[in-house]
């Protein structure tokens, strides 16, 4: 697993290009887009090496997972058609909510998606973009495991590395990262930067700005 220290500055803002409706809101950029990319290469290549012998269901944790979610399919489908092995991937989606500003809830609500009952009997891989407390996972895992699916297996672009963590820990981890709220690439703060490709910390101006 790839570490970002906590002392780790990240990069200037002007390093990168950032939406203009975002560039007061942001303190740093902690990881660039291209880095995130190298990354999901990589772990498309260990997911298939462990995987790789069976039919695979991705199952999409939204809405943070979309991005992380797409990219790593596209690295899997890369190497399911460049190689003598291959295996059918079909996609699933779940939507959960656990966060209102920049805490997370008690409650992690399973708001729609498809049914987890189909699940039953495959090998099931799990695509999410970050694990702060655990919570939604293990809320997961455990509504998924009441299906009985073959196989579980857990991917999070993102682990936090926080007091408030319960201990889990997902199968696949892109990068480990200090305690701070994190925005891009999918991850939200109320539902805004999601459109901005790199992963940047939020300041406490913004916090405030787009507080509900
Ligand atoms: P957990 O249940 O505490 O592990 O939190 C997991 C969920 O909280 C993730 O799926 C995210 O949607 C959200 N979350 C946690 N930390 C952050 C963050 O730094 N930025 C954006 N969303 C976050
Ligand atoms: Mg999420």
């Amino acid at each position: 697993m790839a570490s970002i220290a906590d002392d780790e500055k990240g990069h200037e803002l002007d390093l990168f290009c950032v939406p203009k409706h975002y560039e007061n809101d942001l303190e740093r950029v902690i990881i660039p887009h291209g880095l995130i990319m190298d990354r999901t290469e990589r772990l498309a290549r260990d997911i298939v090496r462990d995987m790789g012998g069976h039919h695979i269901v991705a199952l999409c944790v939204l809405k943070g997972g979309y991005k992380f979610f797409a990219d790593l399919l596209d690295y899997i489908t890369a190497l399911n058609q460049n190689s003598d092995k291959s295996v059918p991937l079909t996609v699933d989606f779940i939507r959960v909510k656990s966060y209102c500003n920049d805490q997370s809830t008690n409650r992690v609500k399973v708001i729609g998606g498809d049914e987890l009952s189909k699940l039953s009997g495959k090998n099931v891989l799990i695509v999410e973009d970050i694990v702060e407390t655990g919570r939604t996972m293990e809320t997961l895992l455990s509504l998924l495991s009441d299906c009985k699916p073959k196989m579980v297996k857990v991917v999070s672009l993102l682990v936090k590395r926080t007091p408030r963590s319960s201990g889990y820990r997902p199968d696949y981890i892109g990068f480990e990262v200090p305690d701070a709220f994190l925005v891009g690439y999918a991850l939200d703060y109320n539902e805004y930067f999601r459109d901005l490709s790199h992963i940047c910390i939020l300041n406490d101006r913004a916090k405030e700005k787009y507080k509900v």
